[in-house]
């Protein structure tokens, strides 16, 4: 009796699922990274992947600071724009040839079983890219809200994306799970009085209510049991 009061309480308190896009739905790191990498070498330095690890979840603005400084090189804030510019041309580009076959495992089933038990689904994500990404992985119909880059104007692990697709969607925050596989998109979550769900290494996103290491790992029961 206690576990069914207890399945039920929480099946009410969890409304929305909350989804972070490059990393959760699809790995698109490999191609931020070889375009970072390639304007890197027009400047004269290189990035390693461990460096670019640094990157995951981080603004285009702020990545390209982090990679300046790396490089010990400096610019000012009107080459830093052209240099954002050419780096995400060649980003586009990559990201312009992508399929459905990119999309990672588990994560179209799991966004349909929260459809089918009548949770809504929002993407947040810092990427201003989302749209295109969603559109040529044929997802954009999965979710009922898509919050990104351009609608925010506060890099995570301040909560603005998340809160923006809470609100989009009319459900309040205690009332969203996040899923994210960066360190400051835990936060953001925590920050916005979320639940969340890590996605990647326990090590890592240690402060999640939950770490699966992909959502083909992910099921509405565990759902229920954050
Ligand atoms: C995040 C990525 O989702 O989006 C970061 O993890 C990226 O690596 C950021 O820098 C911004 O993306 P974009 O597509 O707007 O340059
Ligand atoms: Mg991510």
């Amino acid at each position: 009796m206690l576990d069914l009061w207890i399945g039920l309480k929480t099946m009410t308190t969890i409304k929305a699922c909350i989804f972070d896009l490059d990393g959760v739905i699809v790995d698109t790191a490999v191609y931020h990274y070889k375009a970072w990498k390639r304007l890197a070498n027009e400047l004269g330095f290189d990035i390693t992947e461990e460096q670019n690890e640094n990157l995951k979840g981080v603004s285009r603005m702020r990545s390209l600071d982090l990679i300046l400084q790396w490089g010990g090189v400096t610019k000012t804030d009107t080459e830093k724009e052209e240099l954002a510019t050419r780096k995400n041309t060649w980003y586009v580009e990559m990201i312009n040839k992508m399929t459905p076959d990119e999309i990672l495992p588990g994560a179209k089933e799991f966004l349909q079983s929260c459809i089918d038990a009548g949770l809504k689904t929002a993407l947040g994500s810092a990427s201003k890219n989302s749209m295109t990404i969603l559109e040529k992985v044929g997802i954009t119909h999965f979710f009922n809200a898509v919050i990104d880059g351009n609608k925010v104007s506060k890099p995570k692990p301040d909560p603005e994306v998340f809160l923006k697709g809470a609100e989009e969607l009319g459900v309040l925050p205690a009332n969203c799970v996040v899923f994210e596989d960066a360190i400051a998109g835990v936060e953001a979550a925590i920050n916005g009085g979320m639940k969340v769900v890590g996605i990647g290494s326990p090590d890592v996103l240690g402060k999640a209510n939950l770490v699966v290491s992909g959502l083909d790992k992910m099921s509405l029961e565990k759902l229920e049991s954050i």
